[in-house]
């Protein structure tokens, strides 16, 4: 007999209220234990993704290392923005994609490939890119639009490699930093959360819960 986390879900069509709803309700079910498999590594809010339709603007967002998709649908039918999602299934994770309730077309390739198939994306989008892996850093080396959103912990967290960190740093500027477990006016996460270590693995003292923030970076003048 399928279990409920077998069960594939129905794509009818879900409204955005639908979508927040499930979030909701899978937030309630823990992290590790639900959110990141049934949703996404970060938690999205209104309040992020409104900072990011600010941010973005007319441009089209290319996406890579898109997993599940989430923030992608969210940024498409709640912040009303052209969004190209790409992922290269290398770690099953997309397979979760049938169990969720939205759906995506998501282009599955190489985030770098993604990057060079898709020169007319001004803004990269970065939602948790792997621990360990370079493909952040190769694809971010071959853009050449102007904005960048990261999402997730930076430098010694849990995401990408230095490289990754240190071309932000030297080509891009900072726009804006929030905290997105902050930005959260419909649920009192931090409290529970806050104490579900994310990452024991190589986690230094200071970092071993989940530090979720978004960046926004603009290309310096002076860059590619
Ligand atoms: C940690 S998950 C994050 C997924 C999603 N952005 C989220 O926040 O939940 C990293 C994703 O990157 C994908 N990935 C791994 N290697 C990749 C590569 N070389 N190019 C593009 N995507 C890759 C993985 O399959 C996975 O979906």
């Amino acid at each position: 007999m399928a279990t409920m986390e077998e069960k594939e879900c129905d794509k009818s069509e879900p409204s955005v209220d639908e979508i927040w709803s499930f979030i909701k309700e899978t937030r309630g079910e823990g992290f590790f234990h639900s959110f990141h498999r049934k949703c996404s590594h970060a938690i999205p809010s209104r309040q992020i993704l409104d900072l990011i339709k600010a941010f973005v603007d007319q441009d089209t967002v290319l996406s890579i290392g898109s997993g599940l998709g989430l923030w992608e649908w969210l940024m498409m039918n709640y912040a009303d923005l052209k969004v190209i999602p790409t992922s290269r299934s290398g770690d099953g994770y997309e397979t979760g994609r049938k169990l969720v309730p939205w759906s995506v077309d998501v282009e599955s390739m190489d985030a770098e490939d993604a990057v060079k198939a898709h020169i007319e994306c001004g803004v990269l989008f970065i939602c948790w890119p792997s621990n360990g892996f370079d493909y952040a850093y190769r694809a971010l080396n071959s853009f050449s639009g102007d904005k960048v959103v990261f999402i997730g912990e930076w430098y010694d967290g849990c995401c990408a490699t230095k490289s990754f960190f240190d071309l932000l740093d030297s080509d891009y500027h900072q726009v804006d930093c929030r905290d997105t477990l902050k930005c959260e006016s419909e649920f009192t996460l931090r409290e529970s959360w806050d104490f579900e270590p994310f990452c024991s693995i190589h986690r230094m003292e200071q970092h071993r819960y989940l530090h979720d923030e978004i960046y926004l970076f603009d290309r310096k003048k002076s860059g590619k």
